[in-house]
């Protein structure tokens, strides 16, 4: 499998994304799991908050609500459409720019934001290593890294519950896989991430499991059931062995 070769493979597949978090399980889930994670770990509101690779803009906009004061930054114009939309109530103290993460020193400065995200993000780009320079080098040196990945250990399971059997196998030895934006990924351990933040004088805090379960769900669950599913995953996302095979891995970091 090859990573995608079009400039911006998102062109298509942004309004699909974007509906995701209202449609799908795993979507709702994902939104409610890292909002109930981000309240525990970023400074009290109103921080300067830089999410980078925004897509919708869905956490940004759920970040200006309780009062946070929000940069968006994307490459994608498609996904920046969306943000725009969603960001609209919360225009005033908020801003949205194209561009990737590699590019944030040089188009917003550096040492300039008490929290930056990186969700889903490092699963789209080479190079690891350019990318947390970037999202280092924008970080006060007080501020929070939150960093949302594929955790590369979970990727079989996914395959074997919707019945792709020869696909788990391939997945445990090739990181790159496709999953449901068709576009085709990176994967990442936990220890890749590690060592990688290591290199930038980054340390993990907090690390989080999200979505250990919402993935196996096959049918439309109740709201009450949602909201049950959604207790199992926060009850879970720091106990062992749920984390460690959860389809993301979100790691809290700070330098020293
Ligand atoms: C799966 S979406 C995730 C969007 C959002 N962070 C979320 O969690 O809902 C991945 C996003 O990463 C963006 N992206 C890809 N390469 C990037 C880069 N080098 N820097 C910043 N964003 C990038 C894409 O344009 C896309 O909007």
């Amino acid at each position: 499998m090859r990573p995608q070769e079009s400039r911006d493979p998102f062109a298509e597949r942004a309004g699909w994304f974007d509906r995701h978090y209202d449609d799908s399980v795993r979507g709702r889930v994902r939104l409610r799991v890292l909002r109930e994670q981000l309240k525990r770990e970023l400074p009290s509101p109103p921080a300067n908050v830089l999410d980078a690779g925004c897509g919708p803009g869905r956490m940004a906009a759920a970040l200006a609500a309780d009062g946070h004061r929000l940069t968006l930054l994307d490459p994608s114009e498609a996904m920046l459409e969306r943000a725009m939309m969603v960001m609209d109530p919360h225009a005033e103290g908020s801003r949205v720019l194209r561009g990737t993460v590699e590019e944030a020193p040089a188009l917003l400065g550096r040492d300039v934001f008490d929290a930056v995200l990186l969700h889903a993000v490092v699963c789209y780009v080479e190079d690891l290593d350019a990318a947390l320079d970037g999202a280092a080098a924008v970080l006060r040196p007080s501020g929070v890294l939150s960093v949302v990945f594929k955790n590369r250990d979970a990727l079989p399971f996914r395959h074997v519950a919707e019945g792709r059997i020869e696909e788990a196998l391939r997945v445990l030895d090739d990181p790159l896989d496709a999953g449901n934006l068709s576009i085709v990924n990176r994967a990442r351990s936990r220890q890749e991430v590690e060592e990688a933040l290591a290199r930038k004088g980054l340390r993990p805090r907090k690390a989080y499991g999200v979505r250990a379960f919402a993935d196996f769900v096959r049918e439309e669950p109740s709201e009450p059931d949602l909201e049950r599913l959604v207790s199992l995953e926060l009850r879970t996302s720091e106990r062992e062995p749920y984390r460690s095979v959860s389809r993301l891995l979100h790691l809290v970091c700070g330098r020293g």
